[in-house]
């Protein structure tokens, strides 16, 4: 997977954390299968993608789940990025198609990707609706899907909304860059989550530092 092998030495570190979250994920739904993560956060940029990205990995390199990582972040479409993947489908493809055609190799064997439609500003028709019905379709195909989606604030009409699809995901897991964004931010993004129905499993410190030559 060359975007891991790019990063070999910080990605395993990150994947040995990402395990134990894992860990404590399965532990938190118990028994409950099948399981959509949604991976949201408060602001853009605390990490949702990477993290979407690792833990799919992590769980499919466990060989306990067959699973599905699903690009829910249309208009900022970024897990192909780290499977190597191209924005392959159109819009209509993604409305008319069933979801066994539109899932993308990740070269791992127990890990597919859907990826976002590489025309999302063309489509006509409300997402929402299309989103659900592609992860009720992952939930029925695979023993665990995870979906990256777009943060919470700001609110931009363009984006497909996280606090809805929190409400369809089984459980969702929140990325916290630390030291970055405001407590209360997250506190008020928990809250509406939580309003629209979502089970909050967690939420992921990201101590990314940032420097100069990062
Ligand atoms: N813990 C981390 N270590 C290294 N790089 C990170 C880490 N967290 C995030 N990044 C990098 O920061 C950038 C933003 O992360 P991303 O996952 O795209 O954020 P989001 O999806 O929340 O907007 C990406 O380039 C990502 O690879
Ligand atoms: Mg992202």
């Amino acid at each position: 997977m060359p975007y891991f092998e790019k990063r070999q030495r910080q990605t395993l570190e990150q994947i040995a954390e990402v395990k134990r979250i894992l860990g404590a994920t399965e532990h938190a739904m118990g028994s409950k299968i099948p399981t959509s993560l949604l991976v949201t956060s408060a602001s853009p940029g605390e990490g949702k993608s990477l993290f979407a990205a690792v833990l799919a990995t992590a769980a499919a390199n466990s060989g306990k789940f067959r699973v599905a990582a699903i690009d829910l972040n249309w208009h900022r479409p970024a897990l192909h990025q780290f499977f190597d993947l191209e924005l392959n489908h159109s819009s209509t493809e993604l409305l008319a198609g069933d979801l066994s055609t539109l899932m993308c190799s990740s070269g791992q064997d127990a890990l597919d990707i859907l990826t976002a439609p590489a025309d999302y500003s063309d489509l006509n028709t409300p997402a929402f609706p299309v989103a659900k019905r592609l992860v009720e379709q992952a939930a029925a195909a695979y023993d665990l899907v995870i979906i990256d989606s777009a943060a919470v604030f700001p609110t931009n009409r363009m984006m497909m909304d996280p606090v809805m699809l929190s409400g369809i995901a089984d459980g969702v897991v929140m990325l916290v860059l630390t030291a970055v964004t405001p407590k209360q931010q997250v506190r008020k993004a928990q809250k509406i989550m939580e309003t629209a129905g979502a089970t909050i499993l967690g939420v992921i410190a990201n101590q990314l530092r940032m420097s100069a030559d990062s």
